[in-house]
């Protein structure tokens, strides 16, 4: 076909022409994606042979002890290195000051040794946050105003920490934004000998609402009602922010850090890599994954492309990792290449 363009109206440079064909595109890629890069966080319950429905993270079950098992083998199988374990504990277990949490008899405590016996080449990590535990759903204890205590709750999460150190768990996560907790924390480990528990610091945690489906999973949405987590949480409009926190957890003695939510906040992900250089994780939380499959179970997305699309996204945003409720799914889809 000819060309109303004259030659000197030519691209001088084509894109496309690397694009146009799969092994071009295939030299050219800049990220990869390998089960490797996957946390997956796990809802976990008492009693035997139970799985039940998460109604609003359509895919994601609680499971008893026995069952994680199998999904803890699975993993292994499939490559993913870390289970992240999130309780649900019995309101009767629920106090104000959630002293369950440092139970070394607890459901988390039982689940990591057992775990760590079955599957040592695993890793398993923890929360250190007391929102399982509380009566009220708050991730620290309370005054009489409602406002979650800083040290006082500081010195709850160093016990439950040190209680998850003592079953074995391999990396503590705290998911509270307590001032001075991982300073607490590491110097609690390091006087215990734990020396090799490793820390990741929920360190960018914002106020989302993107958290609601998991207050249901682990049934703390109705006993947090009305009241947020503003007080602690960080501002969702904020981003320098952000890395002042990051900061602070690393000169406090944490060897990686998180960012959460997610997809809404990539740009900080970007700045904390950027800036800091050091291990950085994303949480893509349980609304975005709420989002996704709903779209996708009503034929409005396509539910692989979309999940493995928002995985390379965060790949490209300099995340060293992503915690996700997909991981399971991505981890089959890589194996079919
Ligand atoms: C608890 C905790 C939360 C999540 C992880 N740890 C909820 C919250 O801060 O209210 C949210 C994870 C998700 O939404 O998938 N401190």
């Amino acid at each position: 076909m000819s060309t109303l363009l004259k030659p000197s109206q030519f691209p001088a440079i084509r894109m496309r022409r690397m694009r146009k064909d799969a092994f071009s595109r295939a030299m050219m890629r800049e990220n990869v994606l390998t089960a490797a890069d996957l946390i997956y966080p796990v809802f976990i319950q008492e009693g035997r042979n139970q799985r039940d429905k998460v109604t609003s993270m359509p895919g994601v079950e609680r499971l008893s002890i026995d069952e994680l098992l199998g999904v803890a083998e699975e993993c292994v199988a499939l490559g993913i290195p870390v289970l992240a374990l999130f309780p649900v504990i019995s309101s009767s277990l629920k106090t104000p000051d959630g002293i369950e949490a440092t139970n070394p008899d607890g459901l988390v405590p039982r689940a990591v040794r057992e775990l760590k016996r079955r599957y040592p080449e695993l890793g398993i990590m923890t929360d250190a946050a007391l929102d399982p535990y509380t009566s009220h759903g708050q991730d620290g204890v309370i005054n009489a105003a409602g406002y979650v205590l800083n040290d006082e709750t500081c010195e709850l999460l160093v016990k439950q920490a040190l209680t998850q150190a003592a079953a074995g768990v391999d990396i503590v996560a705290p998911s509270d934004m307590m001032d001075g907790r991982i300073g607490a924390i590491r110097n609690a480990l390091e006087a215990n000998q734990f020396i090799h528990t490793r820390i990741m610091a929920y360190s960018a945690k914002y106020a989302s609402a993107f958290y609601g489906p998991f207050r249901d999973a682990v049934g703390s949405a109705a006993n947090l009602g009305k009241s947020d987590k503003a007080t602690y949480q960080i501002d969702p409009a904020n981003s320098d922010e952000a890395l002042r926190e990051v900061g602070l957890d690393l000169a406090e003695g944490a060897d990686m850090v998180m960012v959460k939510p997610g997809m809404p906040y990539l740009d900080i992900v970007r700045r904390v890599k950027d800036e800091f250089k050091v291990p950085t994780f994303a949480y893509q939380v349980s609304g975005e994954y709420a989002m996704l499959k709903a779209a996708a179970q009503n034929g409005w997305l396509d539910h692989d492309k979309v999940m493995m699309e928002s995985m390379i996204a965060f790949k490209r945003a300099g995340a060293d990792g992503v915690l996700t409720y997909f991981a399971l799914d991505v981890a089959r889809r890589l194996k079919l290449g």
